[in-house]
């Protein structure tokens, strides 16, 4: 067996969880069952994010210690990715012991190494926000926004990671592994960076201004200061296990340079240790052209659309809708496009007709199939068309158009259920008009268990149900579930099963005056 490691973004708990965290849990999920499908052995990690200025801030304003403001919200994380069936084998928090205790290690180890040094830091430094300013955070004529009140440029002491000295390391390993980062324009992006020289990475905190973090172990008057500590969870969730080095670390393309693509694999370099063999970055979910964020309050809270619709209709929207890498508007008009015209009216529609007919004309039992003329060879052919191109789609992270082709099957379908017209062969006493009627029966309902073995690791719960109603229980082999034959026959079938049920009406469209 093949063991695939495979990891997401740790998120920051300073805030409620919105589409684009959902998305990347989603996501790394369905890659996740993809590949346990495949026979696979699959260790998939998530978690949260939960040292930092701004987690020790609002325990503050809400006047209770950093541990339970981070215990309620990491809470709040976990149950979401619950709620949407995301399969995580291991969920880390970097308050935990066996994560603080790896990453001081580490330190430890790259101080003795002298992969860290102390140094004067200099910035500019926020009194009312209690942060160092960048230069981004400049007005265009150059001065401060009020909200930081007095700025002053201060001269601290702080420990420094030695990123520059590994830098033709990372060029040339960049460059033997073209394929390091998916898609490939952002591995191009990262060479461009690189032909700036690196500045070395300051890596603490004093205490005295930033007390929430883990201690440097050879200087307990500093914690680490962001990337040191949260990319190390990685490593830290395995470290035992023999596990290390990911498969892939699946992130958002904010923090792919230079947290990812450039600090984690020197970080990495500098322990002796191999970097992950892959970083698969996913696009941003935006909302009227801007980045759906926690700070902003133009989030999207994936509980209200998964209340409505489901659990499964939330997924294949993510899924069907954004093309991996690519960036993607979010709008509760196009969820409804997608909702009604694949799930309800394609997929839903199917399942309707398969349970509705076989209940009305065969009694509930699914009869073998008898015929094969045109409508039949058809689309027996667009099946393993469909089959043979899917696999590959998914393998390449397309799963939107793996999706787009298996509901091409699933139209293909519908419609060969128009060409037949059961409805009419069942008023037919004639042999071969019964014959016919069999024949499409069977055909129908072992379409519609084809298409849902592929689109199960994108909308689990719903394959388990038609395959429920289908009295249909799948064998463990799911490369062996994808070939035509007569799994179903002699099946009973349940009487009806509402999958995806009308949405309340939409706001409505005001009507055009001429
Ligand atoms: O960056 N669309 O945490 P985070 C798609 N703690 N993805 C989005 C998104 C959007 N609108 N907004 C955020 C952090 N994300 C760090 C990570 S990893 C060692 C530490 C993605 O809560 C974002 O790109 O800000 C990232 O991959 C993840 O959500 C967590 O973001
Ligand atoms: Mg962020």
């Amino acid at each position: 067996m093949k063991s695939f490691y495979i990891t997401t973004a740790i998120d920051y708990v300073n805030g409620s969880p919105h589409i684009g965290h959902a998305y990347e849990k989603v996501l790394t999920d369905v890659i996740a069952r993809f590949r346990r499908q495949l026979g696979d052995q699959v260790h998939f990690l998530t978690g949260t994010d939960e040292h930092g200025q701004k987690v020790q801030a609002s325990a503050k304003q809400r006047g209770i210690e950093p541990q339970q403001f981070v215990d309620e919200t990491s809470a709040e994380f976990r149950a979401l990715y619950d709620r949407l069936n995301v399969s995580y084998d291991d969920f880390i928090r970097t308050t935990e012991p066996r994560h603080k205790q790896v990453v001081r290690d580490i330190l430890q180890r790259l101080f003795a190494a002298g992969e860290i040094y102390q140094a004067e830091y200099r910035g500019f430094y926020s009194t009312r926000q209690e942060q160092f300013l960048q230069s981004k955070d400049r007005l265009p004529d150059g001065s401060w926004p009020e909200l930081f009140g007095e700025v002053a440029e201060i001269v601290e002491a702080n420990y420094f990671f030695r990123l520059k000295k590994h830098q033709d390391w990372l060029i040339e390993f960049l460059t033997e592994n073209d394929d390091f980062i998916f898609p490939h324009f952002r591995q191009k992006q990262v060479m461009e960076f690189l032909k700036e020289p690196l500045n070395d990475l300051c890596i603490s905190r004093p205490k005295a201004r930033l007390e929430w973090g883990i201690p440097l172990p050879f200087d307990e008057n500093y914690v680490t200061y962001v990337w040191f500590d949260a990319l190390l969870n990685y490593y830290s969730a395995v470290v035992d296990q023999g596990r290390w080095p990911a498969d892939y670390n699946l992130i958002g393309k904010d923090i792919l340079v230079p947290p990812h693509a450039v600090y984690w694999p020197i970080m990495l370099k500098a322990c002796g240790l191999p970097p992950p063999k892959h970083l698969l970055v996913h696009g941003w979910w935006l909302q009227s052209g801007a980045k759906m964020s926690k700070s902003t309050g133009a989030a999207v809270n994936p509980l209200t659309l998964v209340e409505e619709f489901g659990v499964d209709a939330f997924r294949y929207f993510l899924i069907r809708e954004m093309n991996v890498g690519q960036d993607s508007e979010f709008t509760r008009e196009q969820f409804l496009v997608r909702y009604n015209s694949e799930l309800a009216n394609n997929l839903g529609n199917l399942v309707n007709r398969t349970l509705n007919m076989t209940t009305r004309f065969a009694s509930g039992v699914l009869p073998a199939a008898e015929v094969s003329e045109d409508p039949e060879r058809e689309l027996h052919d667009l099946w393993t068309r469909t089959r043979d191109e899917f696999i590959p789609l998914c393998e390449g992270f397309q799963f939107h158009t793996a999706l787009e082709r298996m509901m091409v099957f699933v139209t293909a379908t519908n419609t060969y259920i128009q060409r037949r017209e059961p409805w009419k062969l069942g008023k037919s006493a004639e042999a071969k008009d019964q014959a016919l009627l069999r024949t499409s029966l069977a055909t129908m309902a072992e379409a519609l268990r084809l298409a849902v073995a592929l689109s199960q690791h994108v909308t689990p719960a719903t394959t388990a149900r038609i395959n429920a109603v289908l009295g249909y229980t799948p064998g463990a082999d799911w490369r062996a579930e994808l070939t035509w034959g007569a799994k179903l026959n002699g099946a009973k079938v349940a009487e009806a099963l509402v999958l995806f049920p009308r949405p309340a009406p939409a706001e409505k469209t005001p009507a055009k005056v001429l």
